[in-house]
């Protein structure tokens, strides 16, 4: 599966796949998000073989073809990443749910939109018609992100996910490529 053109939004920006070199910085950035509480359901990557781990998954995700990340670097730092995921069985392959992430302090600079649109030009080499992927109904900042990128809203999924003991509702949000 191809991976896309490094993407240069500026000098000191790019979006590309994650090296090896980047173990430490994921992990910095994942569990940033992931402390943030923020929107992208993640998990924190903990313990002394949270790097191995990582480098593992990293490594299965190279060889499944099922699976993409991208990081956005900025300066020399990690400030983004997003995830692809598509389908397993033949039907499905067509489709990829998608997740993405940006540094709080990284905000507003136009790498979210960058990751959505370097997963685009992926999707279009792998023969995937359809991203999807589900947005908490608060979360105005993304639903205005996926907006500006084309995505529509499919429907609300009643209770779809529980945070701190309450009931969450989400968006089906999806861009027909
Ligand atoms: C959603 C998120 C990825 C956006 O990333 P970002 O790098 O700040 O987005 P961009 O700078 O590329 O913004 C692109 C467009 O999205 C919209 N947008 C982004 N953040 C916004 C905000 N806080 N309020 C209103 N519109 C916003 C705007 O239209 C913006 O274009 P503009 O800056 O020209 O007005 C980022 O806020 C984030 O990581 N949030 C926490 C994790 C999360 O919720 N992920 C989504 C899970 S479904």
């Amino acid at each position: 599966m191809g991976l896309p053109s490094c993407v240069l939004l500026n000098p000191r920006t790019a979006i590309r796949a994650p090296a090896d070199r980047d173990i430490p910085g994921l992990v910095a950035l994942v569990n940033a998000l992931a402390a943030e509480g923020s929107g992208l359901f993640i998990l924190p990557i903990n313990g002394p073989d949270g790097a191995e781990t990582l480098r593992a998954h990293l490594a299965a995700i190279t060889r499944s073809g099922t699976e993409e990340v991208l990081v956005a670097e900025y300066g020399c730092e990690l400030a983004g990443l997003l995830t692809a995921t598509r389908g397993l069985h033949p039907a499905r392959r067509c489709v990829a749910t998608i997740g993405v992430g940006v540094r709080a302090e990284d905000r507003r600079c136009g790498i979210g939109r960058a990751l959505m649109e370097a997963i685009e030009e992926w999707a279009e080499d792998a023969d995937i018609s359809r991203l999807e992927l589900t947005v908490a109904v608060t979360n105005r900042a993304a639903i205005a992100l996926y907006k500006s990128c084309g995505y529509e809203s499919e429907g609300v999924l009643r209770a779809s996910a529980r945070v701190d003991g309450a009931a969450l509702d989400q968006i089906m949000m999806a861009k027909l490529l």
